[in-house]
């Protein structure tokens, strides 16, 4: 396949940045994207060009470090993947392919693609975790009978990884997907009952001082959410941050 892409290029975090040409041919439809964003670097660090700086670790899914808004889509046409599960084949010889970071005034640009997320850090820090005695007479977890359902759920809630596609996706760069998957986690088993009214309250205390944006219930998080995160998970969200708030 013999390809145009049209690549956000932004040198650093206070640089303007602007679209940049470059084309690419002899593109296997078997190659990841990011796979082919390597052979584009190639060919641009022989030339002593600035290769394109972008975010990717573990290639397979589960890191959450890859994030580009790929013709209009966070991660690209397809559905249910990272930007590093998606294949070439999901594009035609001959097309060009625009290339940009995850936009949202919380998630700042570094360098070219590469944007800050570090903000879903402190959301987590906020509130994302149990306290557990680890001297040695904890209870083992899986001691605890928990009903089938709720141990699906907080399952299905904790594939959240974080990645920021549904805060991209979101027209008032909304995080509460992320954050009700993260609180639904807990919220659903024993282990998250004890600080669950704290949880809640100073998770999205945290989520609004980084500055994202409400839910309007437009729903396109959960359509370009990789793991398929469901709106549930929001809903749960404001229960509980309404049970915590008359508790408070
Ligand atoms: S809810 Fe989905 S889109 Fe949002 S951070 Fe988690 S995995 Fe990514
Ligand atoms: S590089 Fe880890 S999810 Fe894509």
């Amino acid at each position: 396949m013999n390809l145009t892409l049209k690549i956000w290029r932004q040198k650093n975090a206070s640089d303007k940045g602007k679209m940049v040409d470059y084309k690419v041919d002899d593109i296997s439809p078997d190659m990841s994207f990011l796979e082919m964003l390597d052979v584009l670097n190639e060919q641009l660090i022989n030339k002593d060009d600035a290769p394109i700086a972008f975010d990717h670790d573990c290639r397979e899914g589960i890191c959450g470090m890859c994030s580009l808004y790929i013709n209009g889509e966070a991660h690209g046409p397809d559905r249910g993947v990272t930007t590093c599960q998606l294949h070439m084949r999901m594009f035609n010889d001959g097309d060009t392919i625009y290339i940009e970071p995850f936009r949202a005034s919380a998630f700042p640009v570094v360098k070219d693609l590469i944007v800050d997320r570090s903000s879903f850090d402190r959301i987590q820090h906020a509130g994302g975790f149990i306290s557990v005695n680890t001297s040695g007479n904890t209870i083992d977890a899986n001691a605890i009978p928990i009903e089938k359902h709720d141990a699906d759920t907080a399952f299905e809630a904790a594939t959240c990884i974080g990645c920021g596609a549904c805060v991209a996706s979101c027209k008032n760069s909304s995080a509460m997907l992320f954050v009700g998957a993260k609180v639904s986690q807990f919220a659903l088993l024993p282990q998250g009952k004890v600080e669950a009214t704290d949880r809640v309250l100073n998770m999205v205390k945290q989520m609004d001082e980084e500055g994202f944006g409400n839910c309007t219930n437009t729903g396109a998080c959960e359509v370009e959410c990789p793991k398929g995160i469901s709106l549930e998970n929001i809903a749960r969200m404001n229960r509980e941050y309404l049970k915590a708030s008359l508790k408070g």
